[in-house]
This record gives structure tokens, C-alpha cells and sequence, in this order.
């Protein structure tokens, strides 16, 4: 890992373990709508786990999906650099399954990765959580490392197309035919080049953290250079209801735009060279 990286990792850190305790609160037991609607039904559709196999779970945060998957019958490592995050995942009951073991693990870091136990693992999740990660070839890199002959890595981030880079939510109002019709809109003014920003996660929030925007070519690179090949893609969108009169510029409100993207990927014949 470059010592830039390291350090903004850090920063990251930190973000998190400030923000833990209200995004806890925010996100409670199962998640907020994100997780309910669209990247838990997503990811456990892609993953089609089966009981009994063992799950690595990369940036848990307070253990949503790393708790689900032990609840159908996973055996559960989850991972996260927030000591802060990890602590709201333990203090969770879990009502099913077998207790998932928590650790702390900077996952940019491939030989923290795998020290978790090369090709000990049948799948790799990671939930909401790519854009919030400030490198990503160590992370691949890990991932393939840590993944058996055969696994596979699922994973649900904000859409680089249309979640990203603070986006402008817009409404207009028109006479169509006699009739006024108000539309819903997004402007995504840049794509390609973009730094680092801070952004916030969620309304009422303690503090901001740093987003890592990338176009899909640089969120999907490292994962085929690592070795990773992606065999399903999914867009999902809320379905159009109630909370848009509510809360009219935001996610609810646009049915046709998919906020999040999750995709799958397994690995390839030939695993590629070792990096550190
Ligand atoms: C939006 S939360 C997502 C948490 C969880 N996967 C979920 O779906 O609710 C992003 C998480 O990424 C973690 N994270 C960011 N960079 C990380 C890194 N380098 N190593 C480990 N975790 C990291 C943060 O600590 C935070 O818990």
C-alpha cells in the first residue's frame, strides 16, 4: 500500500468511527429502505448462498448483511477498518445462525486480507461500501487471494452513473395537454475524472466522509487485472410510491434511475501474480 493511501485510509477511519453510533441508529437491525428494497433482495439473489458456506464480509459497518447471511446459515468472518462500526456490529443480537467473528482489517490491504486465510473463503461480499474505500486494487487483489477455487465476489455500491459525485435531484412542472405534470429529474454534470469528495451519507448526519468516485472502467479494472471476471449485473430502483409526495427530490421519486449497482464476479483459471 502507498503511503497516501494508507494515510486516507485512516482519514476514512476515522469518518466512520465518528458517525458510528447515528448511523447505528440510522441504519438499526435489517438497514434503512436502500438495504430493505434494493441491496439486501440483490445481493442475496446474486450470492445464492448455501448453508454452511464460509462468507467473508469486506467494510460490514454494523453487520446488516454479515448477520443475514449467518442467519441463513453462513459462517461468517466480517471486516471492517472502524473500530467504532465493528463495535456497534458486535453489540447486534443475533437471533440466528452462527455468531459472526468480527475483525479489524484495513481492506485495502491485500496481506491483511490474506491473513484471513488464502483460498479459505467460497464468496466475498462487500454491501454499499466501494465508494467509500480509498483504493481498491489491494482489495481485489485480497479478495482473489482469500477466495477458493470456484468463489465468488458480490457486491452492491452507490451507481457510479447516477449516485455519485453529488448529484443534483431537480423536479419541473409543465402543462402537457391541459394538464400540469411535474417530472422528476437528475443533472449528472461530470463522470469521467473526479477527486475525491466529501459528501453526506445520510440527512442529519454528524459529519461527512469522503466519497471515491469512479467510472465503472476504473471501479471494474482492478477486479479483471486481480483476476475476478463479472458474470451477472444488476440496476435496482425503488418502485414509484407514497414518500415521493414526501420526499419529493430524492431517490423515491425517481423509479427509472438506479441508485445503486450490484454485480457478481468469480474467479478466473489462473489467479495473477502476488503483490506484497
Ligand atoms: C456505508 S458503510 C457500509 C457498511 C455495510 N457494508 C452496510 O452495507 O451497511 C461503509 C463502510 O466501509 C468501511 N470502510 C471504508 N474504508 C475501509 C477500509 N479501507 N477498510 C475497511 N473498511 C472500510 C467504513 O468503515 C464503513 O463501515
Amino acid at each position: 500500500m502507498e503511503p497516501n493511501e494508507k494515510q486516507t485510509s485512516q482519514d476514512v477511519q476515522s469518518q466512520w468511527d465518528t458517525k458510528a453510533a447515528f448511523w447505528d441508529q440510522l441504519m438499526g437491525t435489517d438497514g434503512n429502505r436502500f438495504h430493505r428494497e434494493l441491496v439486501s433482495p440483490v445481493v442475496e439473489r446474486l450470492l445464492s448462498l448455501r448453508p454452511g458456506e464460509r462468507v467473508l464480509d469486506v467494510a460490514c459497518g454494523t453487520g446488516i448483511l454479515a448477520r443475514r447471511m449467518a442467519a441463513l446459515g453462513a459462517d461468517v468472518t466480517a471486516v471492517d477498518y472502524s473500530q467504532g462500526m465493528l463495535e456497534r456490529a458486535q453489540a447486534h443480537e443475533q437471533l440466528r445462525g452462527n455468531p459472526v467473528v468480527y475483525r479489524q482489517v484495513d481492506v485495502t490491504d491485500e496481506a491483511a486480507l490474506a491473513a484471513l486465510g488464502e483460498a479459505a473463503f467460497s464468496a466475498v461480499t462487500c454491501s454499499m461500501a466501494l465508494m467509500d474505500i480509498p483504493g481498491l486494487e489491494g482489495l481485489f487483489r485480497g479478495v482473489v487471494r482469500v477466495l477458493k477455487p470456484g468463489g465468488r465476489f458480490v457486491f452492491a455500491t452507490a451507481h457510479p452513473a447516477f449516485n455519485s459525485n453529488n448529484p443534483v435531484f431537480g423536479a419541473e412542472m409543465a402543462d402537457i395537454d391541459g394538464q400540469l405534470v411535474t417530472t422528476h429529474f437528475l443533472k449528472v454534470a461530470a463522470y469521467l475524472d473526479l477527486p475525491p469528495a466529501l459528501a453526506m451519507g445520510a440527512r442529519e448526519e454528524p459529519n461527512p466522509h469522503t466519497y471515491f468516485h469512479r467510472p465503472l472502467s476504473a471501479l471494474l479494472t482492478p477486479a479483471f487485472a486481480a483476476g475476478l471476471v463479472l458474470d451477472a449485473l444488476e440496476e435496482p430502483g425503488f418502485e414509484p410510491d407514497q414518500e415521493q409526495a414526501a420526499r419529493p427530490l430524492s431517490w423515491y421519486s425517481l423509479p427509472q434511475i438506479p441508485p445503486v449497482l450490484a454485480g457478481r464476479m468469480q474467479l478466473t483459471g489462473g489467479r495473477q501474480t502476488r503483490g506484497n
